[in-house]
């Protein structure tokens, strides 16, 4: 399976947005973000707004990467290969009514539908660094709350050890579904004790506002530290596992997407060196950080395993 490389966005070289600018100002200012007042140049002028939000400690204070760019340089697969391809036909995704049934391993199976998804924590500003396994990055300021709030609600039993997302698959809403790039639906996985670990967001928004459809509206999931592929769009269902799940990616070719998939730019993937990584809108290569610069929160989650075998 050879994924596509396209060409870096225009805007990859704007100047920073007025987002940010005013994010550095209530960094320092408030604990609350009222991004609602933000201009609305910088965002979508029509996506519900979720402010005021509070910034979580666990964000990064590096430069976001703009809307624009966050909004139209995407991989989702199920709007087409090319990274233009998601902005320009997700808008067939009908991300309400939605629902989301959590499964499998659990005392009490439950459907959430969105509204209650967003009730059910508060909501908080993570901003977070997404490091893509083709060697570009960004960082995005990711709106939702712990994963482990919502498998909580589901009672997992003794056996669950391993937690499996799967996204819609409907192609009257996803015209890519009809191409076989992929064993369809996409298919995610993590050990329990990643699922549940306090960076995994169970992510609503970006930048303030409900996901953009080619961003994985209504919900997604975000474990920071792993190659971003691992982060599944528009989810349906989860399902706590006895068993570890057979991802998408591993069952279109094993030998290239591992399982655990962390940051790693000592391992390289066989096309791609992982050692360096372009951040959108910069010129020079950066290095790439183990486990994307989360090593001090989720290394020992990892102790004793050969992280050169468990890829
Ligand atoms: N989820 C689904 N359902 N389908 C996909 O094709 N692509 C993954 C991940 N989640 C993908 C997906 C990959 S390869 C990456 S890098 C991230 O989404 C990209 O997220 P973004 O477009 O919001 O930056």
């Amino acid at each position: 399976m050879r994924v596509k490389f396209a060409s870096e966005p225009a805007s990859a070289i704007t100047p920073p947005e007025i987002y940010a600018a005013r994010r550095q100002f209530l960094q320092g200012s408030a604990a609350l973000a009222a991004i609602s007042l933000l201009p609305g140049s910088a965002l979508s002028a029509t996506a519900p707004s979720l402010g005021p939000l509070r910034k979580s400690a666990l964000s990064t204070n590096e430069k976001l990467t703009p809307f624009s760019d966050v909004s139209s340089y995407n991989n989702f697969y199920e709007f087409g290969t090319d990274k233009d391809e998601p902005a320009k036909h997700a808008q067939s995704l009908k991300p309400r009514p939605w629902t989301v049934r959590i499964e499998g391993e659990v005392q009490k199976p439950r459907t959430f539908d969105l509204d209650a998804l967003l009730k059910l924590a508060p909501l908080e500003e993570r901003v977070y660094r997404l490091r893509c396994v083709e060697g570009w990055s960004m960082v995005i300021p990711w709106v939702g709350y712990p994963l482990s709030e919502l498998i909580r609600q589901a009672e997992p039993t003794g056996s669950a050890k391993y937690v499996e997302f799967i996204t819609l698959n409907d192609a009257k809403q996803m015209p890519g579904l009809n191409s076989r790039v992929l064993d369809w639906p996409y298919r995610e996985g993590l050990r329990l004790d990643e699922a549940m670990h306090p960076l995994t967001l169970l992510t609503l928004g970006l930048y303030g506002q409900v996901l953009p459809n080619q961003n994985g509206a209504p919900v997604r999931v975000v474990a920071p530290w792993k190659y971003g592929f691992k982060s599944a769009k528009s989810i349906v269902a989860i399902r706590l596992l006895r068993e570890q799940p057979v991802s998408s990616w591993t069952r279109a070719n094993p030998s290239e997407y591992g399982f655990f998939s962390n940051v790693n730019p000592a391992v390289d993937h066989p096309r791609w060196s992982q050692a360096k990584e372009r951040r959108i809108g910069e010129f020079l290569k950066r290095e790439t950080l183990p486990f994307n610069g989360y090593a001090d929160q989720v290394a020992s989650l990892y102790a004793g395993m050969d992280l050169r075998k468990h890829f």
